[in-house]
């Protein structure tokens, strides 16, 4: 073994570093800037500590190790640059799953490790698997629904039925007796092993697979990416479990590094849409649209515009401002844009790009896409920041954003998206509001700015229309 011949300090101080490199890494992912260079030195921590223990614990021969590396890998790199930008919400959920997963089925073999072994089953460990069997369990079902209902392979609709809280609560209650019996009982662990007993451990993880999906399937598919966030600290929280389970300070750091990040991201989602994390997992959210109070809005108040008189107002605007949404990650139009304002830019006008916080549907969604077409960081302007610019603003290109330029969130206090903070692009000279159609976005209203007597709508695919009104600005300046 090498523990006979490494000094004892290696191994703390191998999980030491690795734990060093995940708190670098998220630090460098609060930035676009950095947050490349942030994910690979997380990576390298990661496999330091797998390294170390692998090595250190001889667990494995080698060929096992490089094969489970080598498949693992090759899978992960496939699906990350085969999956679509905008699919990336479902794979991010898949990930989760399996990290939820694994913790469940690695305390799992700790427990079988110990029986085999002959040991006693202490009942801190005995604790820690309850905890890591339950949570790990849920991540992984909850995920794959979740990820499914975003792929549209699962119904994206709230799967709701009467007596839904006491089906959930009763699967909960079934999980944690199986759990209470494994932690009080110990002594009997051997012979549920051997099959004398009913295996409380996979008894416990049977039921909480089966809360995973009765926790997911009521929530609409819009709601997903919150719940993947949550899920995301649950599987953090799974790995931390497992960590105690196994007595490894590595997987206990970084459990707790995601759970605690997870549930950060979470909180900072659910302040975005001014929605509470209960009514995200239990209220239901999207409204079927309201034909006649869109026809009430819209009817005679709506001025179309074309790409040739945009660019005559850009022609003339000292300070312009874009706010990006869903539609130009769909329509792929983040290079376009990023062409248009550096045109703009090299005209001497002032560009900036409005963010809101849940544009899209994702966290960061618009800083990634944007950062992607090289467009510079100090053009990115938060909602707090770029809000109390509009008035001093000419023209704001609104493209492929709905809710999060909507009104009604600060005048109609039934609205879904009632006190959720918005751009209040309306204040500047004048708005072009680039869409399809006039049909609602993710809450499933009605959006009165486009009604508004200084917003034109510039109908249109967000890629076409902009790259029209680059071609069109470069023809004339
Ligand atoms: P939305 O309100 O969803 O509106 C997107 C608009 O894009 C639609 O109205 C659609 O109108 C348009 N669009 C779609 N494809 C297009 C294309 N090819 N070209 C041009 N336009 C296109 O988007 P938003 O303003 O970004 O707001 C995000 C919403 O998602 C918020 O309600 C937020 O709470 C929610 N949400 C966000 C997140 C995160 S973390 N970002 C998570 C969960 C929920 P047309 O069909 O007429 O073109």
């Amino acid at each position: 073994m090498l523990l006979d011949v490494a000094p004892d300090w290696v191994l703390p101080i191998a999980y030491l570093l690795a734990a060093m490199m995940f708190i670098q890494g998220l630090r460098d992912m609060t930035h676009p800037r950095t947050a490349m260079r942030g994910n690979l030195i997380s990576a390298a921590g990661m496999f330091v500590a797998v390294a170390v223990t692998v090595v250190w614990f001889e667990i494995i021969s080698p060929i096992v190790l490089f094969s489970g590396l080598i498949v693992g890998t090759a899978a992960g790199t496939v699906l990350a640059l085969r999956v679509d930008r905008t699919e990336m919400p479902q794979l991010v959920g898949v990930f989760n799953g399996f990290g939820g997963g694994a913790s469940a089925v690695v305390a799992g073999a700790e427990l079988i490790e110990i029986q085999i072994g002959g040991g006693v089953l202490p009942t801190e460990v005995a604790v820690a698997a309850v905890f890591s069997g339950i949570i790990g369990a849920v991540t992984f079902f909850g995920s794959m629904v979740a990820a499914g209902k975003l792929h549209g392979v699962v119904t994206s609709s709230a799967v709701r039925y009467s007596g839904e809280q006491a089906v959930k609560l009763l699967t909960l209650g079934l999980a944690l007796v199986a759990g209470g019996y494994l932690v009080t009982q110990p002594d009997v662990l051997a012979a549920q092993l051997q099959g004398d007993l009913l295996p409380s451990y996979w008894f416990l993880i049977a039921a909480a697979s089966l809360l995973g999906v009765l926790l997911v399937i009521p929530i609409g598919g819009a709601d997903m990416p919150v719940v993947i966030a949550l899920l995301n600290a649950y599987s953090g929280l799974a790995a931390a479990a497992t960590g105690f389970v196994l007595n490894n300070t590595a997987l206990i750091i970084a459990g707790t590094l995601v759970g605690a990040a997870g549930m950060i991201l979470t909180v900072i989602m659910c302040e975005s849409m001014n929605r509470s994390l209960t009514n995200v997992l239990f209220g239901g959210f999207g409204e079927e649209p309201d034909q006649a109070e869109m026809d009430d809005i819209y009817e005679g108040n709506i001025t179309e515009t074309s790409p040739e008189e945009v660019e005559m107002l850009l022609d003339v605007a000292d300070r312009v401002v874009i706010v990006p949404g869903y539609g130009m990650a769909v329509a792929q139009a983040q290079h376009a844009v990023a062409e248009l304002a550096g045109e703009l830019a090299d005209n001497g006008v002032d560009v900036e790009f409005g963010i809101h916080p849940v544009a899209g549907r994702m966290p960061g969604h618009m800083n990634v896409l944007l950062a992607e077409a090289d467009v510079p960081y100090e053009q990115m302007r938060e909602l707090e920041e770029v809000n109390p610019t509009f008035s001093q603003t000419d023209v704001v290109i609104v493209t492929g954003a709905n809710d999060v330029v909507n009104p009604k969130a600060n005048t109609d206090e039934s609205s879904p998206i009632a006190g959720m903070p918005v751009l209040n692009v309306s204040e500047a000279g004048t708005v072009i509001v680039n869409k399809r159609s006039l049909s609602p976005g993710f809450s499933g209203i009605p959006n009165p700015l486009f009604a508004e007597g200084n917003t034109s709508m510039l109908f249109g695919d967000a890629k076409a229309s902009m790259q029209d009104l680059v071609n069109l600005y470069k023809e004339n300046n």
